[in-house]
């Protein structure tokens, strides 16, 4: 099987359309047989509930290549199980784990010339994702609804590569206090559309949202969660209820607890008390790791040491495991071919 003719190396985390994409429809209460298609466009009722009452909500994986040149999936049993709950909170169907795994499985083989080969820097990212199809006009939701699957090779999230990021405390919201923020509704990022954008325009990577009932301590960026590194070499994350469980970050701390001997903390973590740590990165699919420079709030900057010894030591190990070059834990490497 011959790759594309792509410079991997040069790619960023944007949507290239590849050759297949695995669909499923469900209707009468049931999902159909599925199929794979080459079609990238859905046409839709101008009345589907997706389009005015956002009835979705998405996935996000990777395949990548290992040193051995099988080609793996990180830990897709939870993205199923994580848009299962998702499904659930938005009134929609769970699409059942076996088929979703199966859904990634045909998309990644029928697709692998652009699988980026190892070794590359690239990956190919996986979404997921699922729609209210149903005509409706009255808020309430659909009936039918479309299951979709497709991928793309994907370089670096942030612009520029790893670098040291610059993020900014966010006066605005992504979530609501007993809302949504805890699954990957789309609704979410439609909330930090405007945030984002204004954000880049004013010098900044990302914004860092505070957690909405009080809006004292720290909660998680538009696409990634937070991990702290304390003075004294502890690895500290925010818990709430209304930042995604980022399957990244529980690996992550996993690694550090049982791979490294690092000290975990998932707790509350006021605004006041991060310029007292040492070291402070993003996680996520997308993400990895990204070193966080500098968290601007309003005018004053908290700067931490990039990516220093300990989040090095942390991002190193973790894609050795995905990569297949030090053990991973049960079940953690989805083996496609
Ligand atoms: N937080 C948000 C808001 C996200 O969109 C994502 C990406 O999926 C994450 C965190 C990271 O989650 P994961 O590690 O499961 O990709
Ligand atoms: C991911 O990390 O997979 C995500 O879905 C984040 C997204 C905002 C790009």
């Amino acid at each position: 099987m011959e790759k594309k003719q792509i410079n991997w190396n040069r790619l960023e985390f944007a949507y290239t359309p590849t050759d297949w994409r695995y669909v499923s429809d469900y209707a009468d209460g049931r999902w159909d047989a599925g199929r794979l298609t080459d079609q990238p466009q859905i046409v839709l009722n101008e009345s589907a509930c997706v389009l005015h009452y956002a009835q979705t909500c998405f996935e996000g994986l990777k395949a990548y290549t290992a040193a051995d040149g099988r080609i793996f999936c990180f830990r897709p049993d939870l993205n199923a199980q994580r848009m299962a709950d998702s499904c659930r909170r938005m009134k929609m169907p769970v699409f059942p784990e076996e088929r979703f795994l199966k859904a990634v499985e045909e998309t990644v083989r029928a697709n692998l010339p652009w699988v980026p080969p190892y070794g590359s820097g690239a990956s190919f990212y996986l979404r997921p994702l699922m729609i209210g199809t149903t005509p409706v006009l009255g808020v309430k939701p659909a009936q039918e609804f479309q299951f979709r699957l497709f991928g793309s090779p994907v370089g670096p999230y942030f612009h520029g590569g790893v670098r040291p990021l610059t993020l900014r405390v966010s006066d605005m919201d992504r979530a609501a206090p007993r809302g949504t923020g805890h699954i990957k509704a789309g609704l979410n990022y439609a909330m930090s559309l405007y945030n984002i954008v204004d954000a880049h325009e004013q010098g900044y990577d990302e914004n860092v949202y505070l957690d909405p009932a009080t809006r004292t301590c720290i909660e998680e960026t538009g696409g990634a969660n937070i991990l702290f590194v304390s003075r004294d070499g502890k690895l500290v994350t925010p818990k709430s209820g209304s930042i995604l469980p980022s399957i990244t970050r529980r690996s992550l701390l996993q690694v550090a607890e049982e791979y490294l001997g690092i000290p975990v903390e998932e707790r509350e973590i006021p605004l006041e008390e991060i310029s007292g740590f040492a070291e402070c990165g993003l996680c996520g699919t997308a993400a990895v790791i990204s070193p966080v420079g500098c968290i601007v709030d309003h005018g004053k900057e908290i700067c931490f040491t990039g990516m220093g010894p300990v989040l090095r030591k942390l991002y190193d190990t973790f894609v050795d495991i995905r990569m297949g070059r030090i053990e991973a834990p049960e079940g953690w490497l989805y083996e496609i071919v």
